[in-house]
């Protein structure tokens, strides 16, 4: 196995970490722009193989990242279950809602999702075609609660407020869109998997606001749900969970659901992490995405602090949450420089 980074996966200690990052397929490339722009929209894009393979392609090639997320959004399996999905221009995604028994009843089964999501797997495919032979194809999907506070809100929300309160007021509704959303996103990754995904990451970026047995319930419980399905399936298949914000709560997650890494967000140390998280699983992540703004010296002796603290382990580097629009190219040069170095 010389992948680097199914070697960190596998729990390798290395003296240099694989590295990549949370959106790297993004505009902050002007290449990803020029893409983008020729597809008309976001949605097109993730629905055009050729193109969608093109942008997760363009990162690799510029910058030699060990790994290849598939481009692709969590937002496509509502859409694949019935929702109505679209995206206003600078305000992030909407789609129609679930609140009650009857949006859930409209919904689609999980075994009827594949004809809609059949451009994703084409573009899995392409990409196990076309990426160096060096390089780790990602496939991802969303946790069930952070895809089920969008499709109850019918956006993005703060404070997940929508999703807590259908939780109180209509229970079997929640769980059973809970439930929905957790028997598709098995068929959705084993789908990706079958096509050519060599790693899986599910992204929980809202399992920070459920707290106590609810963090157990509806973070812990369909994430373990999901990786038990897989590794049924693929016993050998690396699996990453980022249940982003977890806090104290990131400590055992991984080998409870049965993941092979944990991604972390910004607001742990990596020296905690490298005492707790470490011995368990392989660590992901941490690095503030607001120093690839930056950039700087901060941005090196961050890294490298990070890079540092979690050198006696195995860790793949990445950020604590998605690169933003305005990074600068040049800083994710310095950073690869930073670190392999
Ligand atoms: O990481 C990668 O490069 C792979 C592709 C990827 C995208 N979204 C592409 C994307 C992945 C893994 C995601 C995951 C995703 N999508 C998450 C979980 C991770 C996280 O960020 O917390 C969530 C919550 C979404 C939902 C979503 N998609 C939102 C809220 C938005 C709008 C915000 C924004 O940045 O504009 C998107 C759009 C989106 N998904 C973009 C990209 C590159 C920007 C779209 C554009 O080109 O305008």
């Amino acid at each position: 196995m010389s992948k680097l980074l199914l070697r960190a996966l596998a729990g390798a200690t290395l003296p240099v970490p694989p590295v990549w990052l949370m959106r790297q397929a993004g505009r902050y490339l002007p290449e990803y722009r020029a893409t983008r722009a020729q597809a008309g929209d976001f949605l097109s894009l993730c629905y055009t193989p050729d193109l969608a393979a093109e942008v997760t392609l363009q990162p690799i090639r510029r910058f030699g990242f060990d790994a290849a997320i598939l481009f692709a959004d969590i937002l496509l399996v509502p859409q694949a279950l019935g929702a109505d999905l679209w995206f206003e221009t600078g305000e992030g995604p909407r789609l129609s809602t679930v609140t009650g028994p009857d949006d859930l009843a409209k919904l689609k089964g999980p075994d009827d999702i594949h004809d809609h999501l059949a451009p994703v797997y084409e573009t899995v495919r392409i990409l196990a075609r076309e990426l160096p032979s060096e390089t780790t194809l990602i496939g991802f999907a969303g946790a069930p609660w952070t895809v089920a506070t969008y499709m109850i809100a019918g956006r993005g929300t703060p404070d997940q407020g929508p999703a807590h309160a259908l939780k109180r007021t209509d229970h079997a509704t929640f769980v059973g869109l809970i439930d929905r959303i957790t028997e598709a996103t098995i068929g959705y990754l084993a789908a990706q998997v079958e096509a050519g995904a060599e790693v899986v990451k599910l992204f929980d970026s809202w399992a920070g606001s459920l707290k106590g047995p609810e963090f157990d319930f509806y973070a812990l419980e369909p994430a373990k749900r999901i990786v038990t399905a897989l590794k049924q399936r693929y016993p050998d298949l690396p699996v990453i969970v980022f249940p982003r914000e977890a806090g104290s709560a990131y400590e055992g997650f991984a080998r409870a659901v049965g993941a092979d890494c944990i991604a972390i967000d910004t607001s742990v140390d990596a020296a905690w992490a490298a005492e707790h998280l470490q011995p368990e699983t392989c660590v992901q992540g941490n690095l503030d995405p607001k120093l690839m703004v930056t950039g700087g010296e901060e941005l090196v002796t961050e890294a490298r602090r990070i890079r540092d603290a979690l050198s006696n382990g195995p860790h793949i580097f990445n950020l604590g949450h998605g690169i933003t629009p305005d990074a600068d190219p040049e800083n994710v040069t310095r950073l690869l420089e930073a670190i392999r170095t």
